[in-house]
């Protein structure tokens, strides 16, 4: 229980909940209007928001993002609510980091969680940078047969490193690595940020090695830099300093835009309703992950959970019925959606 990387997880959630500011509520997403149609010409009730992830169907583009597990009951009963949530309406769903399960071994049962979601779509988690620390394929596999998982994520997270004195901040010749691992495991492995965002450069980096699925998670909602800054509070205020720091997630999504034939990508990062939803699938995503929304309401049950996600699904359907699209594919990439885009931030 006094494992480091436990009690992190712990102080993650309970700085999350009791902290103004953490969500930085930026809306990048208000910044596009998209184009109503008044004669949609369609039945809302023929609209069909369903899509195939990874040979999975799903009843629509979401995913619960990537939050905790741990050595400890509350984080154990998020996961659970998460997945029974996640089974019982069609979406996908991602553990939070597995290193704790590695140095604490009762952690492992939280991310076990296939068995409320046998049919769902369900990833697996782990630091990349922790491929310069010890970990390699051998703890990536585990990782994914912890969860019964169809994916792996692993994060690239350098600003929350360079914010906690305790940080891995040797981001040293991890492209190599993290490609090594993907040719060698027997699932896809999917890279994201932790709210920062992925630049094209970088995605170049990765395709080079590997990697076809791309998590942008993008700034714009919850912000690490300042959650790592309430919990240590004697770095030099530099979680203060970036706290809005990153590639805001429209502007994230845009930037891979000519990538869209070679890789998936999953948009997440201050996503806050159905209708940011849509515009992120406008903008080329074909996965939509949230994240903090999430929390409280996983802390309470599954049944708080299942009702966000019905909120969401109504969101997204109203939106593609008022845009005129009967179907996610007809809306994915679709800029004539779009009647305006103010980028200026
Ligand atoms: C409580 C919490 C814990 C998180 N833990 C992890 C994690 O362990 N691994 C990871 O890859 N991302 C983690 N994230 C980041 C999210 O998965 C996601 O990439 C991004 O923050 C978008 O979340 P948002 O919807 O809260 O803005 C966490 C987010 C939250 C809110």
């Amino acid at each position: 229980m006094h494992d480091l990387n436990n009690v992190r997880k712990t102080e993650h959630i309970q700085i999350i909940n009791s902290r103004e500011g953490i969500d930085r509520d930026k809306n990048y997403f208000d910044n596009i209007i998209l184009k109503h149609r008044a004669l949609p010409e369609i039945n809302l009730n023929d609209i069909d928001t369903g899509i195939e992830f990874m040979r999975k169907k799903l009843s629509f583009p979401l995913l619960i993002s990537s939050m905790t597990g741990g050595d400890n009951e509350m984080v154990a009963k998020i996961n659970r609510n998460c997945a029974l949530a996640a089974q019982e309406t069609g979406v996908a769903m991602g553990v939070g980091s597995q290193r704790v399960m590695f140095s604490s071994p009762g952690a492992r049962d939280s991310f076990a969680i296939r068995r409320y979601a046998p049919n769902a779509l369900l990833f697996a988690n782990l630091g990349a940078v922790q491929l310069n620390y010890g970990f390699g394929l051998g703890e990536c596999r585990e990782a994914v047969h912890a969860v019964a998982a169809d994916a792996l994520y692993l994060h690239l997270n350098p600003l929350q490193e360079a914010i906690q004195p305790e940080g891995n901040v040797d981001f040293s010749g991890l492209a190599g690595k993290i490609g090594a691992i993907a040719e060698q495991l027997s699932c896809p492995v999917i890279i994201k940020e932790v709210g920062a965002g992925i630049a094209d450069d970088d995605v170049e980096l990765l395709m080079q090695n590997n990697i076809h699925y791309i998590d942008v998670a993008g700034a714009g909602g919850t912000s690490w830099s300042l959650i790592e800054e309430f919990r240590s509070n004697n770095n030099y205020g530099l979680g203060t300093q970036f706290q809005d720091w990153g590639i805001p997630t429209p502007l994230a999504l845009t930037m891979l835009e000519k990538f869209k034939q070679r890789i998936t990508v999953i948009a997440s990062g201050g996503i806050r309703s159905g209708v940011d939803m849509a515009k992120s699938v406008i903008l080329g995503a074909s996965l939509c992950g949230i994240a903090k929304p999430f929390l409280k309401p996983a802390m309470e049950s599954a049944e708080a959970v299942i009702s966000v996600i019905e909120k969401l699904k109504q969101e997204f359907k109203v939106a593609m019925f008022l845009t005129g699209v009967k179907n996610v594919k007809s809306m994915q990439n679709n800029k004539k959606l779009i009647l305006k885009w103010d980028e200026g931030l």
